[in-house]
């Protein structure tokens, strides 16, 4: 049985800490999934540490899905949020609604992400109106990183912050179960946390918001393009692939791979028959 968002509703409620992490393939889902972590979150952040994209701008529908319908296999407890991608969802509510539905029919996930507040709170209200979950993500949005021109915390100046804050009320009010806060000072994170009826989910938001989710490759150190100042690496795959890489090909280049542990017998007969011919 998997999580439900009545339960993740009900950890804000019990002061419980809401863990989601990212994964894109069914092997390192299936490892998630086992650790127990409630929420994974299929990111269109694959545009960039799986598909090597500059940003998450060229990611398509096709894409998510391929990789959303893989984290599902890999699964069975954890609750699967798909991340809609740049421009499926802000043409209108039927082209919101229509992407949406493929997710959850064809991707086979329980919810859907997409990014921004006030603007969007009517595709969600539909789109939850529909029977579909839907995540809110709030600050610093990737799909809009040419209108913020860079990577920049979000909600710092008086005007900034209260607009972060009417899109997190209204994301609560039009339906969202969670809302993720990306890049935005911890004190008005923690504000918006207290002010919003469900849970967030902070990304560089600090420790003030009811759950925390970081992109596994960050968190592995399996993307060596850059690390964000809010992720903490836990291990160093980079590293670990390398050398294990690096000793494959000089195991196969001087002969030491493989040896009989990793090789297959035959019957010496059919071999003699065969070279007697
Ligand atoms: O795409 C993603 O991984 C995300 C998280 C950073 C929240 O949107």
């Amino acid at each position: 049985m998997r999580v439900t968002i009545t339960q993740i509703k009900e950890m804000k409620q019990k002061g419980e800490k809401i863990v989601m992490l990212t994964a894109y393939d069914y092997s390192t889902a299936k490892i998630v999934d086992e650790v127990g972590v409630p929420l994974i979150l299929v990111g269109d952040s694959l545009g960039m540490v799986v598909l090597g994209y500059e940003s998450t701008i060229p990611v398509t529908m096709e894409e998510m899905l391929h990789h959303t319908k893989a984290v599902v296999r890999g699964t069975k407890r954890s609750l699967i949020v798909g991340d809609m991608p740049f421009m499926t969802y802000h043409l209108s509510v039927e082209q919101a609604l229509q992407n949406t539905a493929r997710f959850i029919q064809e991707g086979g996930c329980q919810a859907i992400k997409l990014e921004g507040g006030v603007t969007v709170a009517e595709k969600v209200r539909r789109i939850v109106e529909c029977g579909i979950p839907v995540m809110g993500h709030i600050g610093l949005t990737p799909q809009s990183i040419h209108q913020f021109g860079g990577h920049k915390v979000q909600g710092k100046s008086p005007e900034g912050a209260k607009r972060l804050l009417d899109d997190a009320i209204a994301l609560d009010e039009a339906g969202a179960f969670a809302i993720v806060l990306e890049t935005v000072p911890t004190p008005l994170a923690t504000l918006i946390t207290e002010k919003v009826s469900v849970p967030t989910i902070g990304i560089g938001a600090g420790i003030g918001c009811d759950g925390q989710v970081q992109v596994i490759n960050d968190i592995l150190g399996s993307f060596a393009d850059f690390v964000p100042k809010h992720a903490k690496q836990y291990a160093k795959l980079t590293d670990i692939i390398r050398k294990a890489v690096t000793d494959y090909h000089n195991e196969v280049k001087n002969g030491t791979f493989p040896t009989e542990k990793q090789s297959f017998t035959m019957d010496e007969s059919v071999l003699a028959e065969l070279k007697a011919k």
